[in-house]
């Protein structure tokens, strides 16, 4: 039987919150993970002095699910979110959401909110944002004793609105995160220190930051919202950033696995300067929101760095890069053994 549809422009669905009819909430009080279970409610209703709303003690995780060609429902390693999830709650005290209920309630909302998961074919999917912050009161600086865990999904379109286009970005003259803070862990409070740094970007006209690293400011880290990778410019090698102050994507971690074992490419994760840019072929963007966004200029203080076609076109190893990993998830191309989940 065939899969009731909502009535949306899924080609044209853009980037935003859209709430769904459900949303999973768990509370933890007492020393423990209580039963969650499904709400209607998009509301949260809160303690004054929650520690979220003072201390700002909330990590949040995104990973997508799909239609693919054969009418699957699908998730793309969520155990790999449900993990750095645990990473990001143990680093800012919270306690850890368990790994199988993590996969359960992600079942849960996401079969109860079929209907919203974007056709196969349509470039658009839903989009999961599990969350969770510490709901009880705290006025002294620590811990709370009590935190809520929500997911919500929404369906979605690219990020960057360049698509499988290049954008450009610029090397940024602020940081992210601290050499020994919390960039390597997914809490929102490092996105809070990146929105000065985004607004100067986007009223440039530039699809993100570039940031560098945060001791000595002389190799990259990572975009506000994704991670970069580069192509050497004889075409033959991937390398990605290696840093401790930047997130483990998923999809970059991914991307190394396809780019060795599927197209024969060579793999370096190591520091890479800022001053070797203009050695590669290709530059490109990668995350769960942002896909792959191929990156045609990266502007270094007023200087471009031009990559392969620039805006115009997307390089080779980028292409191929792209399509792999969209063929996996959408079912076209043979997954890596364990990488897909199914939900319906
Ligand atoms: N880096 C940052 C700062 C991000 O916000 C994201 C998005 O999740 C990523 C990298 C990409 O990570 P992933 O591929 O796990 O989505
Ligand atoms: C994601 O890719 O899931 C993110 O959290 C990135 C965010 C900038 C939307």
């Amino acid at each position: 039987m065939a899969r009731e549809l909502k009535d949306l422009d899924w080609k044209h669905i853009g980037f935003q919150y859209r709430p769904c009819d459900w949303r999973y909430v768990a509370q933890y009080k007492e020393g423990a993970w209580q039963e969650g279970g499904l709400s209607a409610d998009p509301n949260v209703t809160i303690n004054e002095c929650a520690g979220i709303l003072h201390y700002c003690q909330e990590c949040f995780e995104g990973l997508k699910a799909y239609e693919t060609v054969k009418g699957d429902i699908v998730c793309f390693r969520p155990d790999l979110n449900a993990e750095r999830m645990m990473d990001s709650a143990e680093y800012l005290c919270m306690p850890k959401f368990p790994k199988e209920q993590f996969l359960s309630a992600l079942r849960e909302t996401v079969q109860a909110n079929l209907a919203y998961v974007p056709p196969y074919g349509s470039g658009a999917s839903l989009y999961v944002r599990p969350y969770m912050f510490a709901s009880g009161p705290v006025i002294g600086v620590k811990p709370s004793d009590e935190y809520t865990f929500r997911i919500i999904v929404m369906p979605v379109g690219p990020y960057y609105t360049g698509g499988a286009k290049p954008v450009s970005v610029m090397v940024s003259d602020y940081d992210r995160a601290a050499p020994h803070g919390t960039g390597h862990i997914k809490a929102g409070l490092n996105y809070a220190m990146s929105m000065h740094a985004h607004e100067i970007a986007a009223k440039g006209g530039y699809a993100d930051n570039m940031f560098p690293d945060p001791m000595e400011r002389k190799y990259v880290e990572e975009a506000g919202g994704a991670n970069f990778y580069f192509i050497s410019g004889d075409g033959k090698t991937f390398v990605t950033p290696k840093s401790d102050s930047i997130l483990p994507s998923v999809t970059r971690r991914s991307l190394e696995y396809v780019a060795e074992h599927m197209l024969g490419l060579k793999v370096e994760e190591r520091r890479v300067a800022l001053s070797e840019l203009p050695e590669f072929s290709e530059c490109g963007m990668c995350g769960t929101a942002a896909v792959i966004s191929p990156v045609g200029v990266v502007n270094d203080h007023g200087k471009d760095i031009v990559f392969g076609k620039g805006l115009a076109e997307a390089g080779p190893v980028t292409k191929k890069l792209l399509d792999t990993l969209t063929g996996i998830q959408l079912g076209t191309v043979e997954a890596p053994e364990g990488w897909i989940f199914k939900i319906a």
